[in-house]
């Protein structure tokens, strides 16, 4: 099966409110109209609006870096997924480790994430991968397995076809410490095997798999030349127009 490569960049908490519209502007001109790779970029809350201006009429689309799991209410801080289709995404990033590591998201919250920002007419970016401490111990496969299960659990068949996986290894995050395209091929291969036992061949063979974690454009065509791998998730590499585009064009 053909899956279409994917290349989002996740701008997590950087950038001022100049720097935004002008790296959105930028990407938008160098990714253009017309590109075989699906984009999207994912600034702060704050600057979706205005990123959302600079991009228009390209091919680039918006997306959220966390949604709320409720649709509206008394949620202090929160955003719901309608407040980010009428800001003008098209994605929500949902389960980032930063969130779950840092933040404390149980996989109950993610769960529910996901499922209300694909009911509300998202498509959602769905990121989970293992820590040091669990490579080391060889348990990847274990929290893989569990991560998929309790994150797509009730999911129909088209919410599936609106989201999209991101396996992020913990260790390569901001670390410079890439994985290698047979380590990112192994896991991509082992996450698309739980889907197909789980949720039948045509979700396992449709749903995009990013890896995600210290992308930079030279790394970038060995990892995307793996036959599980259809994309990436870029975080540090997506603060830089020329480096994302970079990474945009070496994906197609
Ligand atoms: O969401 C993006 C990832 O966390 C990767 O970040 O490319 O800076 O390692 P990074």
């Amino acid at each position: 099966p053909t899956r279409k490569k994917f290349v989002a960049g996740n701008w997590k908490m950087n950038t001022t409110l100049a720097e935004a519209k002008a790296l959105g502007a930028a990407v938008a001109k160098g990714v253009g109209t017309d590109t075989n790779v699906t984009v999207a970029v994912c600034p702060p809350f704050p600057w979706l609006v205005p990123v959302g201006e600079a991009i228009k009429g390209s091919a680039v689309a918006l997306g959220a870096q966390d949604v709320h799991y409720e649709k509206k209410g008394a949620f202090t801080g929160e955003v719901s997924p309608a407040m980010l289709i009428e800001a003008g995404c098209k994605y929500a990033i949902v389960g980032h480790s930063e969130r779950r590591h840092i933040l404390g998201e149980s996989e109950t919250a993610i769960n529910h994430k996901v499922h209300t920002a694909l009911e509300e007419g998202l498509s959602v970016i769905l990121c989970m991968g293992e820590t040091l401490a669990e490579r080391e111990r060889n348990l990847q496969e274990r929290v893989f397995q569990r991560q998929v299960f309790a994150a797509c659990a009730g999911l129909t068949d088209e919410q599936f076809q609106r989201l999209v996986i991101a396996y992020e290894p913990v260790w390569a995050i901001g670390t410079g410490k890439v994985a290698t395209p047979d380590q990112a091929q192994e896991a991509h291969a082992f996450v698309r095997t739980k889907l197909r036992q789980l949720y039948g061949d045509k979700i396992a063979d449709t749903t995009p798999i990013l890896y995600g974690g210290s992308v930079t454009p030279e790394t970038t065509a060995g990892l995307m030349s793996k036959p599980d791998v259809d994309g990436a998730l870029v975080g540090g590499a997506s603060l830089k127009a020329d480096s994302f585009v970079a990474i945009v064009k070496a994906a197609g």
